[in-house]
């Protein structure tokens, strides 16, 4: 398992290659480097004229990934930048085309377990969530500051957490008391809420959801995935190819929405009208990528 070395499997990555069907001397984009795993094998088929740009807004991925693709044979750019600054990475390239875009979203697993980012409740940590220094707004700061029915609805819309009027209530009045600075504590009052409604029936720890909408509103996940799916389809040349990689249904209908209307405008064609899932061998090896479902457009031009 490649997560020994690098602290992360990457996901799909037989499926991923596959479908973006990469040649030598191609040019590649790589929006979410992380421990570029996919990175290393689509630089691996791109040979001595090809290009591999890649980006992070972890600044510590992106310095391991810069590591691990010390020995690829192609040339590589990496950037400290968000996704949603895709056009400002490729002006800076003075790149107008690229033959193949990939972002894999969301968190690499040595990110989730790494106190420094205060992600997780599996251990007590310091409440953050920033994967990005940049930002300014932590989730300390939103679960200390916002109204009761805006912190609700943050946990409503972006995880389809069904007691989000009860948990967001829990917050307020705990952090009257003093203000919730840890994992531990912010994942104890998601757990009270659900324990006042009679408990939970699912297998997954009652705060998954409440955490799942904090770290998307933290790092600004859906208006960054909007502005991608805006802008990566302009940067394919002829019969480029763009993949995403979603984790959860807010995101797959985002794309899915996407690619349909760029097929219908005549600027694409979905080449994968249903999502691609992980095989059963991958998620027995790596279960965190049971949610994972690939979308992969081309766009027009090219047979
Ligand atoms: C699921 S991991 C990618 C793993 C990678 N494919 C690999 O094989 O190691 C997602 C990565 O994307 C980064 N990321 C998340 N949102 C981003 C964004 N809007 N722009 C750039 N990078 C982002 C995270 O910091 C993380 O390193």
């Amino acid at each position: 398992m490649e997560s020994i070395v690098s602290g992360h499997d990457p996901v799909l990555l037989e499926e991923t290659l596959h479908w973006l069907d990469l040649r030598p001397g191609q040019v590649v984009v790589d929006c979410t480097l992380g421990r570029g795993g996919h990175a290393r094998e689509m630089a691996s088929r791109l040979g001595r004229e090809g290009l591999l740009i890649g980006l992070d807004v972890d600044p510590r991925n992106l310095e391991f990934a810069q590591g691990r693709l010390k020995d690829v044979p192609c040339q590589v750019r990496l950037f400290h930048a968000n996704f949603a600054e895709l056009r400002d990475v490729l002006e800076q390239t003075g790149l107008k085309e690229v033959d193949a875009i990939l972002a894999d979203l969301g968190i690499s697993t040595n990110q989730l377990f790494d106190a420094r980012y205060g992600l997780s409740f599996a251990q007590p940590m310091p409440l953050d969530m920033r994967i990005d220094p940049r930002l300014r707004r932590s989730a300390a700061d939103i679960v200390n500051s916002i109204r009761e029915e805006a912190l609700a609805d943050v946990l409503y819309e972006l995880a389809q957490e069904r007691y989000s009027r009860r948990i967001a209530r829990n917050i307020v009045e705990a952090r009257r008391i003093s203000p919730i600075t840890t994992t531990e504590r912010l994942a104890d009052l998601v757990r009270r809420a659900y324990a006042s409604r009679g408990g939970s029936h699912e297998r997954i720890d009652p705060a998954t959801r409440t955490f799942l909408a904090l770290r998307m509103a933290v790092n600004e996940e859906i208006p960054n995935l909007r502005a991608l799916l805006k802008e990566a389809p302009g940067f394919l040349g002829n019969g480029g190819r763009l993949a995403i990689i979603s984790f959860q249904s807010t995101e797959d209908r985002l794309v899915k929405q996407a690619f349909r209307s760029a097929e219908q405008t005549g600027q694409a064609k979905i080449l994968t009208p249903k999502p691609i899932c992980p095989t059963e061998a991958e998620t027995s090896a790596n279960p965190r990528s049971r949610s994972a479902r690939l979308r992969v457009m081309q766009k027009s031009g090219r047979s």
